[in-house]
């Protein structure tokens, strides 16, 4: 586990940016597994910064977005579809082939969540997961749980998530209750993780992820294991440390 503490949000995203980009510069193929929530938003906007100077080409990237709310369209204004192609796609040259989010609207979400995977693993596997975290430890959806979930799946938001979730909304009743997110095993086979982490809110929580027991209780502490895992945080997410 590598850590880099940012003194504020902006370092913290220019540093994660600077790795997805040498990723993309040193495999221009690469298979980015790829975050949506408020924290990932300064890691886009760099990237497409530097995607105007002409500094990253996305032309042969492919990427595989982590999760979607069940029950929204994909032009739904909140649903990850319209988030990641408002924030990111529509600024950069990555082909709309080559782009994967889990269809919320599928009629046989079973059926979704096997493509999904088979999708994965057609495309040879995630190089780069970049990752937030929830304040209950989630990541991707994967909530805290009895057991790890290794594939993709459909779950039920926990109520911590609902409520943090409502921030996007006009109405509390209007957030999704469910929503189609990959599993533990997918993201802990990709050959490196980036975890992003900003806030005070944070800092109990990845404190607990990164030095305490392994538990599906908090899906995030299994990233321990990972062979190739870096965690990128601002002052106040480590102010717990
Ligand atoms: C979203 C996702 C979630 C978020 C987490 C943190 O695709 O995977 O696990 O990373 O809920 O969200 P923010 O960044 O909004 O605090």
């Amino acid at each position: 586990m590598r850590i880099y503490k940012a003194a504020n949000y902006n370092e913290m995203s220019r540093m994660a940016a600077n790795i997805l980009s040498a990723q993309v510069i040193l495999k221009p193929a690469s298979v980015l597994g790829l975050a949506t929530g408020s924290t990932p938003l300064g890691t886009y906007k760099q990237l497409i910064e530097w995607y105007e100077k002409g500094d990253i080409d996305f032309s042969e990237v492919t990427s595989i977005n982590l999760d979607e709310y069940i029950g929204l369209s994909s032009t739904h204004e909140q649903s990850y579809h319209h988030f990641m192609h408002e924030n990111f796609f529509d600024h950069i040259n990555i082909k709309p082939g080559n782009i994967h989010l889990p269809d919320g609207t599928a009629t046989d979400l079973e059926k979704e969540c096997k493509d999904y995977d088979a999708l994965i693993s057609d495309t040879g596997g995630i190089d780069l997961q970049l990752l937030g975290i929830g304040t209950d430890g989630h990541i991707g959806f994967n909530e805290p749980s009895d057991a790890f979930e290794p594939l993709t799946h459909v779950v039920n938001l926990t109520d911590s998530t609902i409520k943090s979730n409502t921030r996007f909304f006009t109405d509390e009743e209007d957030v999704p209750k469910s929503a189609i997110t990959v599993g533990i095993k997918t993201i802990m086979q990709a050959k490196k993780i980036l975890m992003i982490v900003n806030g005070k809110n944070k800092a109990d929580i990845l404190k607990e992820a990164l030095y305490g027991c392994i538990t599906p209780a908090l899906p995030a502490s299994i990233l321990q294991l990972h062979p190739d895992f870096t965690v990128i945080g601002d002052e106040e997410a480590f102010s717990s440390l």
